[in-house]
């Protein structure tokens, strides 16, 4: 990674968090796994965070410290049989074909293609564009798409829909410590998971079978588990997505490699994954420790919490390098491992392929003009980043 590029990225988590900051740049010294007063266990090692995220009959996320206690608490207690366990078993083979490429790749074409082509044509005249905002509209456009709302409205309708999952996630941000929330924070998250899923009954009952509501209908998942299934898309499918989309343009631009892809568009792909490494948009994945299990010759007490400092050990690696051959260790560490491995995968990955194409179709490289990281939010994200073409129109 060049200087200029590490400090970026630097500056980003240090401006979300900075105890997230700190605690990221201390695994770097630290031993793969140790025990840290009141945190409980950090883990560093992308081998063993692997072997505890395939290790579900000593580790849930349903208990103190994983994000499924969080959600029992918002969500109701049917959260507890449809997020571990058989229930959830249940629920991820029936899901399994909500978001294949294919699917994904259409939802992307619906949600994205219009604003896309708008901003082509603008940095094509040589006009200035935000990616950071251009990406948390995209994000609302495809959440409003996903929960089956209208998608004729003005952008900012769009933002507000994105601020709703950000102040959503941000309900965990003080919860490194203790996954029990406050009755305002409880109350707080069940009004935006109440408002931004209205529309669900309805969309589940009438919309046609090609779309999400549609397909979860014809899966049998029932209206309960379908909304509580959308409050779950808009916490993990908002701030992750816009992050990593606008992270890529950042990334590109600050090793200079733009000129590279322009060059060889069909290297997408592996752009999209290198970024996913060296950035990791959840960077701690949370555990609950069900029963005693030793893990890299430590034992885990039932009870005790782990967190897996993904950022870290997918970061272990190197620094950004689209030829990287694929590193086995990590795998795709950053959608996480096991039973839990993120749903909404093959989509985030068309979201972001889907920005840069867009980017490469306007013909000339880019470069960033100015940038603001967002602060005190749960995921390091810009604030804004603002590019323009370089060159004449
Ligand atoms: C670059 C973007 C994304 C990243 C890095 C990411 C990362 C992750 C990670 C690490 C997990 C596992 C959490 C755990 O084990 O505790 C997860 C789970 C999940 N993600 Fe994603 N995610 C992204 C985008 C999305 C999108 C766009 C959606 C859907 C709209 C989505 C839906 C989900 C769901 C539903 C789960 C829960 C799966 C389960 O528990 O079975 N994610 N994601």
């Amino acid at each position: 990674m060049t200087i200029t590029a590490r400090r970026h990225e630097a500056g980003l988590l240090w401006a979300s968090r900075p105890s997230l900051a700190l605690l990221l740049h201390a695994a770097r010294f630290a031993p793969p796994i140790a025990r840290i007063p009141r945190l409980g266990w950090i883990i560093r090692d992308p081998m063993l965070c692997r072997e505890i995220l395939n290790e579900h009959r000593h580790f849930t996320l349903l208990g103190e410290g994983g994000v499924g206690h969080l959600w029992a608490q918002v969500l109701g207690d049917y959260v507890t049989e449809l997020f571990d366990g058989p229930g959830h078993l249940r629920l991820r083979t029936k899901a399994r074909d909500l978001f294949t490429t294919k699917t994904s790749a259409d939802l992307v074409a619906e949600a994205f293609d219009a604003p896309l082509d708008a901003l082509t044509a603008r940095l094509r005249v040589g006009g200035t564009v935000d990616v950071a905002d251009t990406s948390r509209v995209l994000v609302g456009r495809m959440l409003a798409t996903l929960l089956g709302l209208p998608r004729d409205r003005p952008d900012d309708e769009f933002r507000a829909i994105f601020a709703e999952g950000e102040r959503l996630a941000a309900v965990a941000l003080h919860t490194a410590a203790s996954t029990v929330l406050a009755p305002h924070a409880v109350a707080e998250a069940r009004g935006i998971v109440e408002r931004m899923t209205a529309g669900v009954p309805a969309g589940y009952r009438d919309a046609p079978p090609g779309t999400l509501l549609g397909r979860c209908r014809e899966l049998g998942l029932g209206v309960e588990v379908t909304r509580g299934l959308a409050g779950l898309l808009l916490v993990a499918g908002t701030e992750t997505a816009a992050t990593a989309m606008t992270r890529a343009v950042a990334l590109l631009h600050d090793h200079r490699l733009v000129d590279a892809l322009l060059a060889d568009p069909d290297r997408i792909d592996d752009v999209v994954r290198e970024v996913l490494r060296v950035v990791t948009p959840a960077p701690v994945i949370g555990r609950h420790v069900s029963a005693d299990v030793e893990i890299g010759r430590h034992l885990l007490k039932a009870g005790e919490q782990v967190m897996l400092l993904t950022y870290a050990a997918n970061n272990a690696a190197g620094g950004f390098d689209p030829n990287r051959a694929y590193v086995p260790e990590t795998r795709q560490l950053w959608f996480g491992g096991g039973r839990h491995l993120c749903l909404g995968a093959a989509l985030a990955k068309a979201e972001m392929a889907a920005l840069l194409r867009a980017l490469l179709r306007a013909g000339r490289p880019w470069r960033v003009v100015h940038r603001r990281p967002a602060r005190r939010v749960l995921i390091p994200r810009y604030e804004s980043l603002q590019i323009t073409l370089t060159g004449r129109p």
